[in-house]
């Protein structure tokens, strides 16, 4: 098969201007994966707003169209449908699933898939994606009775399933992912007993919300919601889904504008959900200049306005294991803005990022570092010392969208234009990010 991985493209970056205007982020990509993934599995139709029109969810729709699910099509600024076919309602697909480069799909649909009885399944993915790990969902999986087997031991993609009866159980994840902690809850649905994650720190929980809003029956308990309880026998009922602004891309914005100076950007409509916004008490720590507005409610996610603004002097900020989940994506973005803080910045807990779409700790300091960037990449972090000084030069992002667009970040900071090999990784999460840089940035 021929390997989708992305090809080559490269950016031509004009360096200074300012950042002005109003800007509203793509759907978050975590809740358009699940908005898909729970509609195909629910009665009746769901409406999605504001899904992701990306690759990452467009690969998740792809499968599940595989499997027999009728889903509308997607594109910016139009809603889809999807016609759910009921809990056991998946057919056998005549082809492998090609996950793409998308962890969240290839995780979610593994406990999604574990349990349909007789049924085989084989998912592979990108040269990326066929080397990120994939015991940590098969597993718990088996703990339950699942069947995956792979490359490694089981732990490499192609992925083969074979559809089991599933049995409930009690299961300690050893590390925060909510990809994890989502497959569990999905295999949970169709075995013969409760099902209980118990995870170290609380990862994200839009699953939990959204499962909920379905109709799944969830208890929720332990400090911060660790503890999640499931319980098979109710049916999924389609919704009405509202898909806020992703807080992952409004981050690129946040930290262009704290520090592109003369900058002001408000970023409408950004989903605020709590095991997310680790970035803004980053954003505190540095002591930049924010504000967040009409905050309100939208479909059992919290969202709001942020108006942020230029500020020349900025303190160095610390991130450890503790915040980390909910800022696991931003570390790239935040390792530039470390750049120009005034002292030293420090990042750990972060061993994580290695098995990210690159190994992203690696990438950004060997990116950065081609920058002049004083950079210390560490085994679960990095120490940087801001010296308010990058130098615009060839960069790459190496397939990575959150590298392509955290560079794009750097060499506006920085003296000289740059160049961005692979620039279009952005397509996996945040398509028209480079025009929305142009529209955005200024010169007068
Ligand atoms: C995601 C969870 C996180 C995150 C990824 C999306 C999700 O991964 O990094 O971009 O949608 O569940 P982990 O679960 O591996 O922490």
């Amino acid at each position: 098969m021929t390997d989708p991985s992305i090809s080559l493209s490269t950016y031509h970056l004009k360096a200074g201007g300012s950042l002005k205007g109003k800007v509203r982020v793509p759907g978050d990509k975590s809740i358009s994966h699940r908005a898909l993934l729970f509609g195909a599995i629910s009665e009746g139709v769901t409406k999605i707003e504001g899904l992701l029109p990306a690759e990452d969810p467009i690969s998740t729709a792809r499968c599940l169209r595989q499997m027999g699910v009728r889903i509308s099509s997607i594109s910016k600024g139009s809603s889809v449908e999807i016609e759910g076919v009921g809990l056991n309602g998946l057919k056998e697909p005549k082809e492998i699933l090609d996950c793409g480069n998308s962890g969240t799909t290839m995780r979610l649909l593994l406990g999604l898939l574990v349990g349909r009885e007789g049924k085989h399944f084989v998912l592979t993915g990108d040269k990326s994606l066929r080397s990120r790990p994939m015991n940590r969902v098969g597993q718990p999986l088996k703990m339950m009775g699942a069947s995956v087997r792979g490359r490694s031991n089981g732990n490499l993609a192609p992925l083969s399933v074979l559809g089991q009866k599933l049995h409930g159980a009690v299961i300690g994840t050893p590390i925060a992912s909510a990809q994890v902690k989502s497959a569990i809850m999905l295999a949970a649905l169709t075995a013969n007993g409760p099902t209980s994650v118990i995870e170290p720190t609380h990862s994200r929980d839009h699953s939990e919300r959204m499962l909920k809003a379905f109709g799944a029956k969830l208890e929720i308990g332990g400090e911060m919601g660790r503890h999640v309880k499931i319980s098979p026998g109710t049916k999924l009922k389609g919704q009405s889904v509202v898909v806020p602004g992703d807080i992952s891309s409004a981050a690129f914005w946040l930290v262009a504008a704290t520090l592109v100076p003369d900058s002001v950007i408000t970023i409408e409509n950004v989903g605020l959900n709590p095991t997310r916004t680790g970035i803004i008490e980053v954003l505190e720590q540095m002591e930049a200049n924010f504000q967040i507005k009409n905050k309100r409610d939208i479909a059992g996610e919290p969202v709001g306005d942020i108006q942020v603004q230029y500020k020349a002097q900025l303190k160095p900020f610390k991130i450890d294991g503790e915040i980390m989940p909910r800022l696991i994506d931003e570390v790239p973005i935040l390792s530039v803005a470390a750049c120009f803080c005034n002292g030293i910045s420090q990042i750990t807990g972060g061993s994580e990022l290695r098995v990210k779409e690159t190994d992203r700790l690696a990438v950004m300091a060997r990116q950065l570092k081609r920058m002049g960037a004083n950079i210390q990449e560490e085994p679960d972090g990095m120490t940087i010392k801001g010296t308010n000084k990058l130098i615009g030069t060839s960069l790459d992002s190496e397939t990575d969208h959150r590298v392509a667009m955290s560079l794009a970040i750097a060499g506006l900071l920085a003296k000289g234009d740059s160049t961005i090999n692979n620039s279009n990784a952005a397509d996996i999460s945040y398509p028209g990010f480079w025009s929305e840089l142009e529209r955005l940035q200024q010169y007068n």
